[in-house]
Parts: structure tokens; C-alpha cells; sequence
């Protein structure tokens, strides 16, 4: 499967997806094709280049509207024939047209445990409102904020000692390999989204 990888900052969980892709580029069942951003001069551009791996960047502000961005990074997305789409760090909502086009193979990770603290600030939100338990969750998106169909989700304990930096580098330890593992099977079993329900390989 052709995966197309949309970052917005350190791209550790491409990079994740970069080494699974090297350790067994036969057997993982997927290969990263291009990296898209929607800003310049992140680390995870770097490891995409690093990687040889072509990139694009979509900048909001270069557009004269939302839905003109949309459009210019569906058709970004769109060259590169992409199977699937992760969404890995990617800190903008896609639009109609992207969803138009590559809805129902638009994978997103997410670092709370859904429907828990969606948005932008998922491990600030769980530390202050004292959840005992918090995680990661790998998901399809839908038209909403982190509200697609979840696909797996990986739990992480929080620890009284633990700011906000802390509780997200132990989350995306667990949140890299739980979205190598699921890329992975969706690659090579295949998908079925039915409602909520997501089979994988049956
Ligand atoms: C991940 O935890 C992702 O869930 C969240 O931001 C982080 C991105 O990390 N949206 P990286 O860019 O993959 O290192």
C-alpha cells in the first residue's frame, strides 16, 4: 500500500514508520510514498528528506481561504496516489474536498484516549483534569475533531510527578508502535468501517 504521511513537527511517529518500512520492506506491507506539512522548517521534513523521500508543504496563509488550502492539499495528497493517508502530528482539520477524496482511508493518531479530550491539547487536558489513566488512540477520521471510528487505542498510566512534556514522551512511546502496528495490518489485511466498527482483515 502507498501511504502518504502528514506531519506538523518532530515526526517521531513517521520516523517510527520510517524504520518499520526499512526492517522488513517486504513484509510490512507498505511504503511511504511522500510526506506532506503545513509549515516549513520542522524535523519532520527533515527525516522525510533524510529518507529520500519527496515532500510538499501547504501553508495556510498562502491561501486565500480554508477551502483553497483544502483543495491544494488534497491535490498535493492526490499526485502521489496515496492508499492511505496518516495523519501523524498533523495539526490541521482537513477539509470537505480532502475528505471528499480520501475519506475512509485517512488514519489519524491522537494522544488521549477518545472520545476523551479530543483537540489540540489531549495530554494537557488529561494531566489537568486528573485522569488517573490516559493514552493513544488510532483512528479513521471523519468530519469531525477526532471523531472517526477508532481502530486501536493504547493506555498510559499517568504519574503524579509528570508535567505535561513528560506524560507525552511515555504516550508516544506507546503511541509509535501502536500506529506502526496498525498501518501495518490495514496494509496488508485490509479494511472494513462499518458505523463505528472498524474490521481489520477479515
Ligand atoms: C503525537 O503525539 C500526535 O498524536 C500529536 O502530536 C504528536 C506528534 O509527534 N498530535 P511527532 O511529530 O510524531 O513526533
Amino acid at each position: 500500500a502507498r501511504l502518504v504521511v502528514l506531519v506538523s513537527g518532530s515526526g517521531t511517529n513517521l520516523q517510527a514508520l520510517l524504520d518499520a518500512v526499512a526492517a522488513d520492506p517486504e513484509g510490512y506491507g507498505a511504503e511511504l510514498v511522500a510526506v506532506g506539512a503545513d509549515r516549513d522548517g520542522i524535523a519532520g521534513l527533515e527525516r522525510a528528506e533524510r529518507a529520500g523521500l519527496p515532500t510538499f508543504v501547504c501553508r495556510v496563509k498562502d491561501h486565500a481561504s480554508r477551502e483553497e488550502w483544502d483543495r491544494a492539499l488534497t491535490e498535493a495528497t492526490a499526485a502521489y496516489e496515496p492508499d492511505l493517508v496518516v495523519s501523524a502530528g498533523f495539526m490541521k482539520i482537513v477539509g470537505k474536498e480532502f475528505l471528499a477524496r480520501f475519506g475512509g482511508r485517512v488514519v489519524n493518531t491522537h494522544p488521549a484516549l477518545l472520545p476523551s479530550f479530543p483537540g489540540a491539547h489531549g495530554v494537557r487536558d488529561a494531566l489537568a483534569y486528573g485522569a488517573k489513566v490516559t493514552g493513544c488512540t488510532v483512528h479513521f477520521v471523519d468530519d469531525g475533531v477526532d471523531t472517526g471510528p477508532i481502530i486501536a487505542q493504547g493506555v498510559v498510566e499517568v504519574r503524579d510527578s509528570d508535567d505535561e512534556a513528560a506524560l507525552h514522551e511515555r504516550i508516544k512511546e506507546v503511541e509509535r508502535s501502536l500506529l506502526v502496528e496498525v498501518v501495518g495490518r490495514l496494509a496488508r489485511n485490509g479494511y472494513r468501517i462499518e458505523g463505528r466498527k472498524v474490521h481489520v482483515g477479515e
